[in-house]
């Protein structure tokens, strides 16, 4: 028997880049997807109704009361949705939904659903950067929705700047991971640390490093897809975690440390990306420290060693625990790697290359796995690549313990 297809929606709204929306059918229907689309009345001014109807070969929905057939259309669209997609989306359906405002077809359908959201918003530069457009797309990133970036270029209006609809092809390929990530995790409890830690010298001075924690969030989304129950612990960074993910707050290694005490012994795996910082300030001044009066602890602050998160958590772990280290390396990167598998006590280590300001912040990673067997090169690969690509690997070690 055929499998039953899957059905994605697409809410298409009033702007230019609705155009690009047909392409997105088609791209979609050649992934195996069956597509519907309902729209907006102001986008059946970019395209006409009847375009789509031939696209998808399924009826078109516009208004809340027009389907005499079914006077409850929303609620239909909305459980016959696998996945919803609001591409293009202006800034005031963005708006709309992030305030749960229902007052069309689309936004009673956005609401109504179960099924993931995902919305690709496009418009004019200036609105995008409104800090009401950004704080509305925070609101709905933090409500589990998946929002695609904006890409740069040309704008319809003659501007040039961020605003345009990412191309059909990378939303079919986003919607296409989210509709067939395996749920190889589901029933497992992932711990992953994140971001750097900062160890404050006085009340307006600290200790750290670059880490944007882009790697550790990206490896907490992709567990999260995959169906593991995830803890994020992580340190002070400008990236909000997806819903659903348990997110441990800390700013010290200490308290790192004490945050992966309570989560480690419950895992099944431990994922350790956060750029820890070795040392901290063996004092730390109560006040701020003052040229002419602190000259002394401002020339040479003495440091003492943090706790080793990964080497505790990787010498305490228990049989069928896995444990992966991360290493960020300027030179022999792999034997770097060996050295730590034995001992941090890790079953392997992700090492990075970190030579010419590679890595930190970088949106791609070259990485080695580094087990006790083998070195498997990864990359180049996105940050959201290599985090699947640990986790199949985790996976595998899972399966040979
Ligand atoms: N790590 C940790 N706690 C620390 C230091 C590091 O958990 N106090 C973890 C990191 O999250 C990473 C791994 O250890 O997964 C490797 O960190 P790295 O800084 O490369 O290793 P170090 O042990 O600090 O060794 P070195 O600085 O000599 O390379």
């Amino acid at each position: 028997m055929e499998e039953m297809k899957k059905t994605v929606l697409i809410g298409v709204t009033g702007c230019i880049a609705a155009y690009k929306s047909c392409e997105l059918v088609r791209a979609l229907q050649k992934k195996g997807y069956r597509v519907k689309v309902v729209m907006t009345e102001n986008a059946t001014h970019f395209v006409d109704p009847t375009t789509f109807r031939a696209l998808t070969n399924e009826p078109v929905a516009v208004n809340l009361f027009a389907g005499a057939a079914d006077p409850i259309y929303h609620i239909s669209l909305a459980q016959e949705a696998d996945l919803f997609i609001i591409a293009p989306c202006t800034a005031n359906v963005a708006a709309k939904v992030a305030c749960g405002l229902a007052d069309d077809l689309l936004t009673t359908t956005a609401l109504a659903t179960e099924a993931p959201l995902v919305i690709a918003p496009a418009m004019n530069v200036h609105m995008y950067q409104n800090a009401i457009t950004q704080q509305n797309l925070k609101t709905l990133a933090a409500r589990g929705i998946t929002i695609v970036e904006a890409d740069e270029g040309y704008l319809a209006c003659g501007e040039v700047g961020k605003g345009r609809m990412p191309e059909p092809a990378q939303l079919a390929e986003i919607v296409d991971d989210i509709l067939s990530a395996p749920k190889d995790l589901a029933g497992k409890k992932v711990m992953i640390t994140a971001g750097p830690t900062i160890e404050p010298i006085d009340p307006v001075r600290y200790i750290s490093n670059p880490s944007s924690g882009k790697q550790g969030y990206a490896l907490a989304q992709a567990a999260q897809t995959r169906g593991a129950e995830v803890v994020l612990v992580s340190g002070p960074v400008s990236l909000d975690a997806p819903a659903g993910i348990k997110v441990v707050p800390v700013k010290t290694a200490c308290q790192m440390m004490e945050a992966c005490s309570e989560s480690f012994p419950e895992c099944d795996i431990a994922i350790f990306t956060a750029a820890v910082s070795d040392m901290r300030p063996s004092i730390v001044a109560d006040a701020k420290l003052k040229k002419g009066v602190n000259d002394k602890e401002l020339s040479s602050i003495s440091l003492v060693e943090n706790p080793d998160i990964l080497k505790t958590c990787g010498h305490a772990k228990k049989p069928g625990q896995i444990v992966i280290g991360f290493a960020a390396e300027t030179n022999d990167v792999i034997e770097n790697a060996q050295k730590k598998l034995a001992t941090k006590g890790a079953q392997a280590i992700v090492a990075n290359d970190v030579s010419e300001g590679k890595g930190f912040g970088a949106d791609e990673n070259d990485a080695f796995f580094v087990t006790q067997d083998e070195v498997k090169p990864f990359g180049p690969l996105s940050k959201r690549q290599l985090a699947d690509a640990i986790l199949d690997e985790a996976l595998i070690l899972a399966s040979t313990l």
